[in-house]
């Protein structure tokens, strides 16, 4: 089976696809999938290079987030709700692969109105931005939020949940292109270059003085957002895309009445497991009911030949949205939905 694989922990421009990665074999509660799209991940790029806190052991195919069906001619696990030809999309360690044995604890149905594009980077994306402003900052309809890095993957997605949950939405990113793109696709109502200097006196501008109630950072820059947060904000530590851990003042904090919070959704699956599919159910309501418009995917849609060039493009910024690798044609043509 062809798969994009690591046989020696390097950079992903050196992985050559492999061709003859053994068939996974089925455990209990699993179900098999054929995989038909799957979410390229920065951490790809460190998993790939040993850099990343999991590793698996050698040799390994990378990957972790797909869209697909489930296979014909394999066991069902009894209960399951499902049955050969369902379109799911879930979570499994090394999808960039044409089949995979995943736990149906680990599946959700594909809504009809999303590709297998659209859900192939939506299983730990879409729970991470909602759960951050919704369970971790209680943001309200009406609030101000700034989202750093609005183009990127969660990103873009906490930019259309804000919107759809009635928040009035500033995407942050680092180029004219990308604001573009936050406001047309993400629907933000405002945007602004935060490679500008002094772009914090835009957004206190736009929210009259005040400054914004929430910020959502994956960039690390948390500090740099604080001189535009409102008295009593609260902001989101998501991630640190910019390489580094950031360190915060704490007179920041204090000064202002605010609070900093974290999220770790993958946190959610060891700790908390019974929280997560109410957060699920409630997306995917969002998503079915047209509340929140559907996941952005990058206009440049890589194969398996090629995602060596995704995750170099993702790498350098040139993606926006949900990069995604197709790695089979859709032929039963089930869904109806558009890119
Ligand atoms: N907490 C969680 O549970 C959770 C879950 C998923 C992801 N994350 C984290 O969230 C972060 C973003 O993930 P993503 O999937 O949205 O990534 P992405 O699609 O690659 O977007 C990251 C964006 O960050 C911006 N950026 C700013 N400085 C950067 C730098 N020095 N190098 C690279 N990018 C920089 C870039 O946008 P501009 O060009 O506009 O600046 C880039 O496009 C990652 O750190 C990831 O690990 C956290």
């Amino acid at each position: 089976m062809k798969a994009f694989a690591v046989r020696e922990l390097t950079h992903p421009s050196n992985i050559q696809l492999t061709a003859d990665l053994p068939e996974p074999t089925l455990k209990e509660g699993e179900v098999m999938v054929d995989v038909y799209a799957a979410g390229l991940n920065y951490y790809d790029i460190l998993q790939a290079q040993g850099k990343y806190q999991i590793q698996p052991p050698l040799p390994f195919a990378l990957g972790s987030e797909f869209a697909g069906r489930i296979a014909e001619g394999y066991p069902i696990p009894p209960g399951a709700p499902y049955k050969p030809g369902d379109r799911v999309f879930g979570m499994a360690p090394g999808c960039y692969t044409e089949r995979v044995a995943v736990n149906i604890g680990q599946i959700l149905r594909i809504p009809d109105n999303l590709s297998f594009e659209q859900a192939a980077g939506m299983y730990i994306t879409w729970p991470t931005s909602y759960e951050a402003l919704v369970g971790r900052a209680e943001l309200k309809p009406g609030e101000f939020v700034l989202v750093t890095a609005a183009a990127g993957g969660v990103g873009m997605a906490a930019v259309q949940l804000a919107k759809g949950l009635g928040a009035k939405v500033i995407g942050a990113a680092g180029s004219q292109a990308k604001l573009d793109i936050v406001k047309k696709f993400g629907g933000a109502d405002y945007v602004v270059d935060y490679t500008k200097k002094g772009w914090q006196q835009e957004v206190l501008k736009i929210t009259n003085g005040k400054g914004v109630n929430v910020i959502y950072d994956p960039v690390g820059m948390i500090t740099d957002c604080l001189k535009c947060i409102a008295w009593k904000g609260r902001a989101i530590v998501v991630g640190f895309a910019a390489g580094t851990i950031e360190k915060v003042p704490m007179n920041l904090v204090l000064l202002k009445n605010i609070a900093i919070v974290g999220i770790f959704w993958g946190g959610y699956a060891v700790r908390e497991p019974e929280h997560m599919p109410g957060v699920y159910q409630t997306l995917l309501d969002l998503l079915t009911s047209g509340r929140v418009a559907t996941p952005v995917v990058y206009d440049k849609i890589y194969s398996l030949e090629t995602i060596a060039e995704g995750l170099q493009a993702l790498e350098n910024r040139k993606t926006w949205g949900k990069a995604i690798v197709r790695i089979r044609e859709d032929t039963k043509q089930a869904s109806k939905a558009k890119l």
